[in-house]
């Protein structure tokens, strides 16, 4: 008896844990008032805990850019390598909503080429869904893309692709002017067909009010409690990227001097040669080994002789 119920009860755990998440899944939680989780992974162990925590959605941003790969912003950022980190990322996420990050200028050319871009994403990266940047600006391409089949999610706020025009990593929307425009943008893009809209570094009112107006859910980041679910840069949260970090993030653990501790930690075992201790060396059995040097002996008299 004992048996069939724990056999049961795992039955329903790894059913429930493997259980995908879809768009569907993320409208759902909305309607129900339940927080959506998602955070940003660009390899394939961060993926696999994240999942195995029961995230809803990873991110493959372009933040990519930044935090991993150096870059100054995200702008230098190719499809090739984000699709290489969606690779990755793929291989470790089973159960949550993965959203490839459309890097800059894969989109904004033409809605042929925004559509071809965003087919890679699914076809060659293993994504369920797209992320593009913008407003008003981008209704050809998100039209285009969500015709050929691809959910998109929209990002309003502080757009990063769009650092110079924006002069900077400012928070957006703090004019009456400029707030009634990203309302207007958040409905434009529903109605073209996002199911979902990241909003990012605005004030904590305006997201809340976009997020009643909308039916989609809205991520915010840096945008206050009132959006329907949070997005943070991974390697903000895990303290990872020591540039700078962001006035909104929450920094929930500090990995970098973590890494630089265990560092100095190994070069002060090399140093004392500490490392490699017994446990970590690999035996030979002592008959197989004298066997070694009875055969070397015996080869070394020969070859003398010779
Ligand atoms: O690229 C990224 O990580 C993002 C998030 C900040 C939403 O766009």
């Amino acid at each position: 008896m004992e048996g069939t119920l724990s056999t049961l009860s795992l039955d329903s755990v790894s059913t429930s844990e493997c259980k995908k998440v879809t768009t569907l899944t993320l409208r759902q939680k909305k309607a129900r008032r339940e927080p959506i989780s998602m955070l940003t992974a660009y390899d394939y162990p961060t993926a696999l805990a994240m999942d195995q925590a029961g995230l809803d959605a990873i991110l493959v941003g372009d933040s990519l850019g930044m935090v991993v790969l150096g870059y100054p912003n995200t702008l230098p950022v190719t499809m090739e390598e984000m699709l290489h980190h969606c690779r990755a990322v793929v291989r470790g996420a089973k159960s949550a909503l993965l959203i490839g990050d459309m890097p800059f200028m894969s989109y904004q050319i033409s809605a042929e080429d925004a559509v071809r871009n965003a087919g890679r994403f699914l076809q060659e990266g293993g994504m369920d869904a797209v992320k593009l940047e913008g407003g008003r600006e981008r209704l050809e391409a998100v039209r285009a893309i969500v015709g050929a089949g691809i959910p998109v999610m929209g990002h309003l706020g502080l757009t990063p692709q769009s650092v110079h025009q924006l002069g900077g990593f400012r928070p957006q929307g703090r004019t009456a002017a400029a707030a009634k425009r990203l309302l207007e943008d958040a409905i434009l893009l529903e109605e073209a067909g996002c199911f979902s809209l990241v909003l990012e570094s605005v004030p904590a009112r305006l997201a809340e009010l976009v997020t009643r107006r909308l039916q989609i859910p809205t991520i915010g980041i840096g945008a206050g409690l009132g959006c329907d679910g949070q997005v943070l840069v991974t390697h903000d949260l895990l303290g990872l990227f020591d540039r700078f970090t962001p006035k909104f993030v929450k920094k929930y653990a500090d990995f970098h001097a973590e890494m630089k501790r265990a560092f100095h930690e190994f070069i002060t075992d090399i140093e004392a040669k500490s490392f490699p201790a017994q446990e970590h060396s690999i035996e030979m059995p002592e008959e197989e080994w004298e066997s070694l040097l009875r055969e070397l002996k015996h080869k070394g008299t020969k070859s003398q002789r010779d």
